[in-house]
């Protein structure tokens, strides 16, 4: 099973990209065959500031190999690196109807706001199918938002290989579930657009300060509460382990104690969770070479693999 996924270097990493794709992407890297890029392509549609965006791209890589991604077990590359899959994405173009690429949300809602829209991001799509098919890959771990996405991949995929015989592999979305319930500092989903993050690598006492003003109910804290559903007991429940879920759902239903105490005790837990981390990432930051040999294997990989996909769609349509 080969599975694959990118991640926009829009900026640092937050909890919720954390919880909702990281750690599974890490998890997967022991099970199968694991390509992750950091997606600095599809960046360029929305960042236009190109010191901003190089240091972006640097920074993810850096943060998901301090966050446990292995580079000798999964394949990690910079998207621009493998130049393959943007010829890829012209064959794939020129077999893509107009219409499926309108229905696509992100230049659906674009267009419905009256805003101008590039051709970057009305054939952005096409560019993921390059992506995920340029590795063959079974699997495409997402969050929500990049369903769609995946199915237009399968639509066009499978267009092609109806005109041109056998040559992709028809990949599967697989929806990251907890993507939805890690809470921002206001209490709704954690997402950059909301500004209501925390990031992962944040200074620990400007996290601190984040959690400490969380937005609570205001509720006496005498009252016994019920902890599902609570959005302080969900972000400390991401961070500890069974035993101490279970106390805390206690302490929530027994009452008589503050938002203070459990603000507190999730401070800590996430600087506890992310401490081993941070070290890892400091030593990484501090050895750019290591990190540029790393990303250079990985594309070299990459671009093996792609290579052999592009040679494959590039005969089966005519191309050479
Ligand atoms: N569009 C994805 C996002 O914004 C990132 C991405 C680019 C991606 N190429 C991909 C994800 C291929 C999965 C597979 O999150």
């Amino acid at each position: 099973m080969r599975v694959l996924s990118g991640i926009q270097p829009t900026g640092r990493f937050h909890w919720g990209n954390y919880f909702g794709a990281i750690r599974q992407y890490i998890e997967l890297q022991n099970e199968s065959e694991a390509y992750y890029f950091v997606a600095n392509l599809h960046a360029l549609t929305t960042l236009r500031e190109p010191a901003i965006l190089r240091q972006n791209t640097l920074d993810a890589a850096i943060d998901l190999l301090a966050l446990g991604l292995d580079p000798d077990r999964a394949t990690l590359f910079i998207q621009s690196d493998v130049p393959e899959v943007s010829e890829l994405c012209w064959l794939l173009m020129s077999q893509t109807p107009m219409g499926l690429l309108e229905r696509c949300h992100a230049f659906k809602d674009k267009k419905a706001k009256g805003l101008p829209a590039d051709t970057g991001l009305f054939t952005y799509p096409v560019l993921m199918a390059a992506d995920i098919l340029a590795y063959d890959a079974d699997i495409v771990p997402v969050g929500e938002d990049q369903v769609q996405h995946v199915e237009v991949c399968r639509d066009i995929a499978g267009a092609f290989n109806h005109k041109f015989g056998e040559v992709f592999v028809m990949p599967k979305a697989r929806l990251m579930p907890q993507a939805a319930r890690v809470p921002g500092t206001d209490g709704e989903k954690m997402s950059k657009s909301y500004d209501n993050t925390i990031e992962v690598f944040e200074d620990p006492k400007s996290a601190r300060k984040k959690v400490m003003r969380i937005q609570t109910d205001s509720r006496p804290m005498e009252q016994p509460k019920e902890p599902d559903g609570d959005h302080l007991f969900q972000l400390y429940s991401l961070f500890v382990g069974a035993e101490s879920r279970e106390s805390m759902a206690a302490l929530f239903r027994c009452g008589g104690f503050g938002y203070g105490e459990v603000k507190k005790a999730l401070a800590d837990a996430a600087e506890t969770y992310f401490a081993a981390a941070r070290t890892r990432r400091e030593a990484l930051a501090a050895d750019p070479i290591r990190v540029r040999a790393i990303l250079a294997d990985g594309a070299s990989r990459a671009r093996k693999k792609a290579g052999a996909v592009l040679l494959r769609a590039q005969r089966a349509c005519g191309i050479t």
